[in-house]
């Protein structure tokens, strides 16, 4: 018995050890690390707590001198472990208290493995699956020396002419949402001080996608009921995922910039939310308080942004020279700062860095590429792709055609699959779609290529040769869209159509009478009318990352049945935007037989392809919708059951949507509201059963009074594969009886 408590012990200390070695502070608790981040801060000088809550990027001599007198606590865009360590090392050993640095970078959509881009993953509408795509970007990342990536992006979009709607998933807070959650988790793993997870930091804190005109860093001016139910949820739902940090946008919020905005920073997301990690700003956003014309100088402007609860100035040149002088001249108490160091040192004692500041330059083997990670990307890439259109079927292709034309300024182009914000992407690791046709095709295939023209610009001369070579061929595949720059940061368009030439190119190949395919490459929705009245098949595929090509390539030759749907709505012409599934009803909605009702003279109000929306090489039939009760208390939940079957005769994907519809309540409610879904997988003949389960509390509202609250009253319940097609019922919120 002695000898096998013993045994027990020695193992228990053994495991104590290994793990304490590999995963660094997992062991301390929360009141351990408190203890430790008040002895530290006990013993720093004002400036040294300054110098923790500046970050700069990239590296200098003057920089590593900054390190050593303690006035940098933090550096972006620091990539691969020698210099990540080699920085490490000064902050470690050769400052007075030895404080690591943390470095952050942008990993948005993978580190080196590049996944689709953060729209596209949104349309896989699996959430799982980009959790783990988020696990292994972080695992890559962490191998090569970043403790916390600026990710994910949270900002619900609804301007498709806003670039960065690229790098979020869409127009729904309630998708939104869902995947913020499944981002943050992917990033942060179960512990942050396991040696391949890194800090998560949703951005941009908020309503950055509102920009006016879809033009990027424009003013934003919306009302307190759109913020709190349009573009904070997702961000609620990320911080209730654990996300350690949080940054704080460039854009204002009806005339308070978001980086000195009390309201947000403090009251919600502190008050209101519980959030206890630390908030960076954005890229100078500090400094820009003074463009913005509510700071005079960058003293009132680092006032304000501490205020208001920026913790870590970005390119940090405004706390540097500012705070301690704030200090010294009593206008911000130091306890103030020493709130905001708090914060920050908690996080860098909960990331191990006291204990494991270095990493080991071995970790990135097997981890950079690995096979898996290559796995998961193409699975996650088939996932993103959406079937626009697919006449007279013609997709799937047959492999064995005997000569396929690949034509396009994307066909062959391993940049714009990488998308912005591409980390450590590189164009070599990119399977481009001519590629993986070739792959794909039988041996007595001819593939043959020709770019056409380039995505911008009007130079005709490839055209002739393009029309050449699909008079030769079977079937056409086209590849058009944007470059991988037309979207992201500072590259707002303001036309949705296909730049240059290209619609000509699409015309062109499409007279030859030979049948077209038509694969998008974006990071938006664009108005293609033409194309999409015209061309039999259309395929969005977005930018799918390294993996693009062996997905495209599944998809078009029936390996994988396509079950993608859309993120986002995608517009007929630039004049309908902003358009987005959840608007109001109005007092006059949409009746085309009356002149006075809310609608265009010159256009149909319907989208080109609502939100949602997403075809297969099967169909699916929606049928026996039932709930467990027509009427409902408070305190109750709805049960809500449907049947699906799979009226083809191939296995695919479904994503069921289930959405509601406040019918009448004391403030207008949107038309539809997604409020559930689940991508299933249906074999041939299969009929499955989906049942969700509605809480009162997800059909609630904010008041006048600005309080969240459910009313009693009569609801629709609509249940179907994308936000038009439903079939519904209805149900009622009993008025309570005490
Ligand atoms: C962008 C952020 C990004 C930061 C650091 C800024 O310009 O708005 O999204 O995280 O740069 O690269």
């Amino acid at each position: 018995m002695m000898i096998r408590i013993r045994l027990i012990l020695i193992a228990t200390i053994i495991a104590f050890v290994i793990s304490n070695y590999l995963f660094g502070q997992q062991n301390l608790t929360n009141s351990q690390i408190e203890e430790k981040v008040n002895l530290l801060l006990s013993e720093m000088t004002l400036e040294e707590k300054i110098g923790q809550m500046v970050q700069y990027s990239g590296t200098s001599p003057k920089y590593e001198q900054m390190i050593r007198e303690g006035k940098i606590g933090s550096f972006l865009n620091i990539r691969g472990a020698t210099e990540a360590n080699r920085l490490q090392r000064i902050a470690v050993e050769e400052t007075k208290l030895g404080i690591p640095l943390i470095f952050g970078n942008d990993v948005i959509h993978g580190y080196r493995t590049i996944f689709p881009i953060p729209l596209a993953e949104a349309a896989s509408w699996d959430p799982d699956l980009v959790e783990k795509a988020a696990s292994i970007a972080a695992k890559e990342a962490a191998s090569e020396g970043t403790h916390w990536t600026f990710a994910p992006m949270v900002d619900i979009a609804r301007d498709p002419r806003w670039g960065r709607i690229a790098e979020g998933s869409g127009e729904d807070p309630y998708l939104g949402s869902v995947m913020a959650r499944a981002k943050v988790i992917g990033f942060q793993g179960d512990e942050l001080a396991d040696p391949f997870t890194i800090l998560a930091c949703p951005k941009h804190f908020v309503a950055y996608g509102g920009a006016e005109g879809g033009k990027d860093y424009n003013t934003v001016d919306i009302s307190e009921r759109t913020l709190r139910e349009i573009y904070l949820p997702p961000f609620k739902a990320a911080v209730g995922a654990g996300a350690g940090s949080i940054m704080s946008a460039f854009n204002e919020i009806s005339g308070i910039p978001a980086s000195a905005n009390e309201l947000t920073l403090t009251d919600i997301l502190r008050g209101e939310w519980g959030f206890n990690g630390f908030v960076v700003s954005d890229w100078n956003s500090i400094g820009e308080l003074v463009s913005h014309g509510i700071a005079a100088d960058p003293y009132e402007a680092g006032y304000k942004a501490l205020k208001a609860g920026v913790d870590m100035d970005m390119m940090g040149n405004v706390y540097l020279i500012s705070l301690s002088e704030l200090v010294n001249e009593e206008e911000i108490h130091e306890e103030s700062i020493n709130d905001a160091v708090r914060r920050i040192l908690r996080y860098k004692y909960r990331l191990g860095l006291f204990e494991h500041p270095y990493i080991n330059p071995d970790c990135t083997k097997d981890v950079i590429l690995n096979e898996k990670h290559l796995d998961t990307a193409l699975k996650l890439a088939r996932e993103s792709i959406v079937l626009l259109k697919n006449e007279k079927k013609i997709l799937p292709l047959k492999k064995d055609l005997n000569a396929i034309a690949v034509i396009g300024p994307l066909a062959n182009d391993r940049e714009a699959p990488l998308g912005s914000w591409a980390c450590e992407g590189k164009s070599k690791d990119i399977i481009p779609v001519l590629e993986g046709i070739k792959n794909k095709v039988s041996s007595k295939t001819k593939v043959l290529y020709a770019k056409g023209c380039k995505v911008e610009g009007g130079n005709r001369k490839g055209i002739q040769k393009a029309i050449k070579i699909a008079k030769k061929a079977k079937v056409v595949i086209i590849v058009v869209g944007e470059n991988a720059d037309m979207s992201g940061e500072a590259a707002s368009r303001a036309f949705l159509d296909l730049p240059g030439i290209q619609v000509e190119l699409v015309k062109a190949v499409y007279k030859t009478g030979i049948p077209v395919v038509v694969v998008l490459m974006n990071g938006r929705p664009l108005a293609i009318p033409w194309i999409v009245e015209n061309v039999p098949a259309i395929l969005e595929s977005w930018f799918l990352g390294v993996q693009c090509g062996n997905a495209i390539a599944d998809v078009l030759f029936g390996d994988y049945n396509p079950g993608g749907k859309l993120p986002v709505t995608f517009p007929r012409s630039v004049g309908q935007v902003p358009i987005y599934y959840n608007h109001k009803n109005t007092g006059r909605p949409l009746n085309k037989f009356s002149k006075y009702t809310s609608k265009y003279i010159d256009l149909p109000s319907s989208p080109q392809f609502p939100f949602g929306y997403g075809l297969s090489y099967t169909k699916f039939n929606y049928s026996n919708l039932r709930i467990n009760s027509g009427k409902i208390s408070l305190s109750d939940s709805l049960v809500v059951e449907v049947e699906v079957k799979n009226h083809g005769d191939r296995t695919g994907d479904e994503v069921v949507q289930l959405y509601i519809h406040d019918l009448v309540a004391s403030v207008t409610r949107p038309v539809k509201e997604l409020k559930g879904f689940l991508r299933i997988t249906i074999a041939p003949n299969e009929k499955r059963n989906v049942k969700f389960v509605l809480y009162p509390e997800q059909l609630g509202f904010y008041n006048c009074e600005m309080e969240y609250i459910t009313e009693p009253g009569k609801f629709e319940v609509m249940v179907g594969g994308n936000s038009v097609d439903l079939v519904k019922t209805t149900f009622e919120i009993e008025q309570s009886s005490n």
